[in-house]
């Protein structure tokens, strides 16, 4: 058995990608792959309990709690460091991930973008926003992408994207839903399933999968 790929994975809220994490590696369609531990920069969301219910180590690291940023992040990295992780999963996570973090984490770290990039991407854009202007634009197809994280915002080499149908009726809520349940929950644990199984070779901005 080939050593288990170890993530940390950092979360905001209320954790559903989290547990679709959780949820893969305990049915199986995620191998060689253990979660090393939750860091949340909000006290008191669901993604924690999620974890505490799933036996997982998590820490909680606000920015609130630290005297500038530049400390914060300090400490987050060395946070992350100590873990010994060998990828950074940003799952829900709306953090501001330091430039410090990205470069000593190369195509280490992994987000998912509730659309599909590079559509309704980019400054503002996250939560019920994306959807909002999805909605506004009246696009027929939205979905999910997961990415790697580069210095730039929601512009690295796209892994993997599901392709979701606008419906009739829709209200930002219902197809955020819509994408959380058809794509977010299946595109993240299939990368990080690839991953894990050696499956991802990045050539710039392509990705290639075998
Ligand atoms: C949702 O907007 C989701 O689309 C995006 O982050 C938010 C919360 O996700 N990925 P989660 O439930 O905390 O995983």
């Amino acid at each position: 058995m080939s050593k288990k790929l170890r993530l940390a994975v950092l979360v905001s809220g209320g954790g559903t990608n989290l547990q679709a994490i959780i949820d893969g590696i305990a049915d199986g369609s995620i191998t060689n792959t253990e979660i090393a531990a939750v860091i949340s920069n909000n006290p008191g969301v669901g993604a924690l309990d999620r974890a505490a219910r799933a036996g997982v180590p998590a820490f909680v690291l606000s920015p609130k709690e630290y005297e500038s940023r530049a400390v914060f992040n300090t400490a987050l990295q060395e946070k992350i460091d100590s873990l010994g992780v060998d990828l950074i999963v940003l799952a829900g996570c709306l953090l501001k991930i330091p430039e410090s973090l990205v470069e000593a984490y190369p195509n280490r770290i992994i987000n998912i973008h509730p659309a599909l990039i590079p559509a309704f991407c980019g400054k503002g854009y996250y939560g019920l926003k994306v959807h909002e202007e999805a909605l506004k634009r009246g696009v027929k197809l939205t979905g999910a992408t997961v990415h790697f994280v580069n210095a730039d915002l929601d512009a690295g080499p796209i892994i993997l994207q599901k392709a979701v149908a606008v419906q009739e009726g829709d209200t930002p809520e219902i197809l955020q839903r819509r994408v959380m349940e058809e794509a977010e929950w299946k595109i993240m644990p299939e990368a990080i399933n690839l991953i894990a199984n050696g499956c991802i070779t990045v050539e710039g901005m392509q990705v290639h999968i075998q």
